[in-house]
């Protein structure tokens, strides 16, 4: 069942984090609605744009609808990812949309408000809910001074600003990830001080962690073993800081880069260990069953969870 972001964020927040995982691909779609219906999850489906570019808006859309029948406990919302403003409002047009991500991030504090503004009045005219960005999500290196550090982060004043001014329904904050595989070197925490801050001048409202992949080190030395040269020093978010992020007002905690490791180490080991097989079917069944195991490893540590029952009661 497709529900509103909104309604689920509503029921998450200062319980748990709704997962947002992204998909591109069948295998990934049936790993995460079979990981989602095995822990009893609720989830966000997130669409980048280059996911809309690479397996088309049609063939992505009949995926999910196709999953929704095959799974009729699954609830869930479908999340624009990324977006820039002509994805917005082609997601916001197409109304198969629950929410759109407007990132306008890299332009000037009030560039990023207007643009922002813009997406707000089209998609509440549809009923659809915006989430934005403010703050660089520019991971936090060891070499970085503190002050540089501080300067990446979402100002709270800022955030707040930001919000009246957009009237955007959540926020994406810099609270020290950033997106992809190398995040950190060594061990890192989240700067959990300025996400207190930030909740203190918006008490209640939705916060969302971008680039929340834990890049498990077991996963990146099975990797490299089958042939991938990652950084062995590339570090993650320590998976148990999602738990201290739920009662500071994050409900959207989005993962993609774990998903794709996953995959990469599924594949690797398969053709390295069997290199006379070559039906893409043999790896693609294994994977599946890998991503739903994951999927709900993830869920476990989100507090999501074990929540389906009490989310249907409250949206049916
Ligand atoms: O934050 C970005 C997501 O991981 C999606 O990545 O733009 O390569 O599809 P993508
Ligand atoms: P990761 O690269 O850490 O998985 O982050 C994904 C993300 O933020 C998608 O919007
Ligand atoms: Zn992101």
């Amino acid at each position: 069942m497709i529900v509103t972001t909104q309604e689920l964020f509503k029921l998450a927040y200062g319980h748990f984090a709704v997962g947002a995982y992204n998909i591109n691909n069948m295998e990934q779609t049936l790993g995460l609605f079979q990981g989602c219906v095995s822990s009893q999850a609720p989830f966000i489906i997130q669409i980048s744009k280059g996911a809309r570019d690479y397996a088309k808006v049609k063939l992505l859309e009949a995926l999910i609808r196709g999953a929704e029948e095959l799974y009729p406990d699954a609830i869930f919302a479908v999340h624009l990812d990324h977006g820039d403003e002509a994805a917005c409002y082609d997601c916001i047009d197409s109304g198969f949309y629950s929410s759109v991500m407007i990132d306008a991030s890299g332009e000037p504090f009030d560039g990023n408000v207007a643009t922002t503004r813009r997406i707000v009045e089209r998609a509440h005219a549809k009923g659809i809910s915006v989430e934005a960005e403010l703050g660089m999500l520019g991971g936090v290196e060891e070499h970085i001074k503190v002050d540089e550090k501080n300067a990446m982060l979402t100002d709270p004043d800022e955030a707040a600003e930001f919000v009246r001014r957009t009237g955007c329904d959540s926020l994406a904050v810099a609270i020290g990830t950033s997106h992809g595989a190398y995040k950190f070197k060594g061990t890192q925490s989240l700067h959990f001080e300025r996400l207190a801050q930030i909740q203190q001048r918006l008490p209640g409202f939705p916060l969302v962690m971008h680039g929340s992949s834990s890049v498990p080190i077991e996963e990146v030395q099975r990797i490299n073993a089958a042939g991938v040269k990652l950084d062995p020093s590339a570090r993650g978010v320590n998976e148990d800081e999602f738990a201290k992020a739920v009662p500071l007002g994050v409900v959207k905690v989005n993962i993609d880069t774990d998903g794709r490791l996953v995959w990469t180490r599924v594949h690797r080991e398969f053709f390295r260990d069997q290199p006379e097989k070559f039906d893409f079917r043999d790896p693609g069944k294994i994977f599946i069953a890998e991503y739903a195991k994951f999927i709900a490893h993830k869920n476990e540590k989100l507090g999501s969870a074990g929540q389906l029952a009490a989310v249907r009661a409250a949206v049916s």
